[in-house]
């Protein structure tokens, strides 16, 4: 794989900055001996006391339950359903000297007299008829992912970036493949799978504005942003995960039943929140998804709840507002999102430098999340201790502690494709 020196310099600089600002600005717990203790609820314990030792039970009544505390208090319900999507195949053609083929889908979405539009990018391999896939967002464009001139660039909005070209929110040409380094595109093929990917903001651009995106679709007469208990940006990106699933149950060339769901940081927690809300993904990735993606959320380490508050006021719904510095009021945590995966494979996935992620923290939501695969007769986690770094665990539920930075590295995509062959994908 080719890495631009250039890129590599402007994402380290743009992850330091960041980082900088943060923890300068935040005064948060980096040190363990000042974990406080904390208590986490019990997944198989449901609201009235009652112990859940068998799956029925469990899909019956405690798995609802859970689901519908996340829905109400951190991400929001999805107020309604469209009225109609217009599927159009606006280009194809072949990669990686016909290894693979190309495809970009445009999809519309229909509601209440308005649209919104957003482009997938799809690689498959031709060595297999049906491929399974990984699906997940970008971060900056879908021309940001591959050095491929065939790619449109989004006309959706995209946040200030002058070394990326970006000119009055509008990307351009200089940040074509710029993100490649972060796509193991040709591994990915080689090794049987295909990859789809769209952007963030052309379901919802990152920013604290109800007035743009998929929201104002559904809104009813003179509303102008979601109620306190529907969807923020996280879930509307996950509900946009959803919309792609249903077009992949039309594409004879992806097999819809083996589609792993992926994203990095922010996208892993709507990948996160996407597998927990929609079975027909069968397996997930989270890549230092950190506060509200895999971390647990009430061991005070790393970003926090008023953190994310304050910072991304639009990501989660209106009633979690009311848990900045009250984690331990929360009804729930991460490993209970994780047990909502159970029983399909997930991967949760660590960076050693990346302490605002709180990497121990999201290690032990996979490990508390074992209990629901095991009512599968699933091992879940097969270990108890957080491993070393680089010693990555691939199991159903999988983990591993990367040397480095808050990233998605070459490294992390070897994991995940062994991981989807573990699990037979
Ligand atoms: C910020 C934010 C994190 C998020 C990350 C990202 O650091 O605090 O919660 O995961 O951005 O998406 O890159």
């Amino acid at each position: 794989m080719i890495i631009r020196k250039s890129s590599l310099i402007l994402f380290t600089t743009i992850f330091i900055n960041t980082f900088l600002i943060f923890s300068q600005e935040w005064n948060v717990n980096y040190d363990e001996s000042k974990v406080e203790t904390y208590s986490l609820p019990s997944i198989l314990t449901s609201h009235s006391g009652m112990i859940i030792n068998n799956v029925n039970d469990w899909e019956e009544f405690r798995r609802p339950e859970i689901l519908y505390s996340f829905t109400n208090h951190v991400y929001g319900n999805i107020p309604g359903k469209l009225d109609s999507v217009i599927v159009k195949i606006t280009e194809h053609g072949n990669y990686l000297n016909s290894l693979a083929k190309r495809k970009q889908v445009t999809l519309t979405f229909i509601k209440n007299g308005k649209e919104l539009s957003t482009d997938l990018l799809i690689y498959l391999p031709n060595s297999i008829k049906k491929a399974p896939v990984f699906l997940g967002y970008n971060f900056q464009g879908n021309h940001t992912v591959i050095d491929d001139k065939n790619i449109f660039i989004t006309k959706s909005w995209v946040p200030a970036n002058e070394a990326l070209g970006v000119t009055s929110n509008q990307a351009t040409e200089k940040s074509r493949g710029e993100m490649s380094r972060r796509w193991s595109v040709e591994k990915i093929i080689n090794a049987g799978y295909g990859l789809v990917t769209l952007y963030r903001g052309d379901i919802d651009p990152d920013k604290d504005d109800f007035s743009d995106g998929i929201h104002q679709l559904f809104y009813l007469k003179d509303q102008k942003k979601p109620e306190a208990d529907e969807w923020g940006t996280i879930a509307a990106w996950s509900w946009g995960l959803s919309r792609v699933m249903d077009y992949i149950e039309a594409d004879e060339d992806i097999d819809h039943e083996k589609v792993i769901v992926f994203g990095h940081s922010r996208l892993g927690k709507a990948a996160l929140w996407a597998a927990a809300t929609d079975k027909r993904f069968a397996g997930c990735i989270s890549n230092n998804s950190g506060e509200m993606g895999a971390a647990l959320s009430k061991r005070n380490f790393g970003e926090t709840i008023e953190v994310i508050n304050t910072a991304f006021p639009h990501w989660f719904c209106g009633n979690f507002k009311k848990y900045s510095k009250k984690e331990y009021m929360l009804p729930v945590d991460q490993h209970m999102l994780i047990s909502l995966i159970a029983p399909r494979p997930v991967y949760i996935a660590s960076a050693t430098d990346d302490l605002w992620a709180d990497p121990k923290g999201e290690f032990l939501s996979a490990k508390e999340a074992s209990v629901a695969y095991n009512l599968y007769g699933i091992s879940g986690l097969i270990t108890t201790t957080m491993p070393q770094p680089d010693s990555p665990i691939i199991g159903v539920v999988s983990y591993h502690l990367r040397t480095g930075v808050h990233d998605v590295t070459d490294y992390d995509w070897e994991q995940y494709i062994k991981f989807a062959k573990f699990n037979n994908f």
